[in-house]
């Protein structure tokens, strides 16, 4: 950090902002395979949410990879610095008092746990569990197909680890259960 650079406080708090909105805003981080389902439940999650008057966001993998972060690859480390970013915008969306829904597969550990640490008690990690083989059965993009023939590479349960969250807020299992139930499910624990 260059030594010139000084902090600017807010003059309006976290507080007041969510006096405005009227609501006490988190986040909620969902984490699991490619196709598990993530972006769906959260846009599921944000309808529910938005008829109730509450105010959010979702911060998607796919669709921040195609701006802020389009110079991001795949590997571990393009990974890290991937979620790193997504974790500081996510900071600043959550300190405007906006609920916000993260969908990156963010497949380690410790950079969700970084994530977690810019929040505190408000941030929800939400475990979309769903099997390597359901995944690869729905394989919406066809990528599971091209990573079995060697077409890409570092794809997240092929060829590279994904590590399960080991004691997440929520859990959700779309192979089980419906899309609309998933995101029942997320929209009571939360309003
Ligand atoms: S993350 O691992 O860095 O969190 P992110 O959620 O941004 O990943 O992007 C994942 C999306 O990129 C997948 O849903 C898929 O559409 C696409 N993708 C392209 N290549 C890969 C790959 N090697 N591994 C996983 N997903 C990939």
């Amino acid at each position: 950090m260059n030594e010139n650079i000084k902090w600017h406080e807010h003059s309006i708090s976290l507080n007041d902002r969510r006096k405005l909105l009227g609501f006490s805003n988190k986040v909620l981080w969902f984490t699991g395979l490619s196709g598990s389902g993530k972006s769906t439940i959260a846009n599921e999650v944000a309808k529910n949410l938005h008829d109730k008057k509450i105010l959010t966001f979702v911060l998607d993998g796919d669709n921040v990879r195609h701006g802020l972060n389009s110079d991001m690859g795949f590997s571990s480390k393009d990974r890290e610095e991937n979620i790193r970013r997504v974790a500081e915008v996510t900071k600043l969306l959550y300190e405007s008092g906006v609920t916000v829904l993260v969908c990156f597969i963010s497949p380690f550990r410790k950079d969700r746990d970084f994530a977690r640490s810019l929040i505190g008690d408000d941030f929800i990690e939400v475990f979309v569990d769903c099997s390597l083989e359901e995944c690869e059965k729905r394989d919406p993009k066809g990528l599971y197909k091209k990573a079995r023939k060697g077409e890409i590479k570092d794809f997240t349960g092929i060829d590279q680890e994904y590590e399960k969250p080991n004691s997440p807020e929520i859990t959700i299992n779309t192979g089980k259960e419906s899309i609309e139930e998933c995101a029942e499910k997320i929209t009571q624990i939360l309003s």
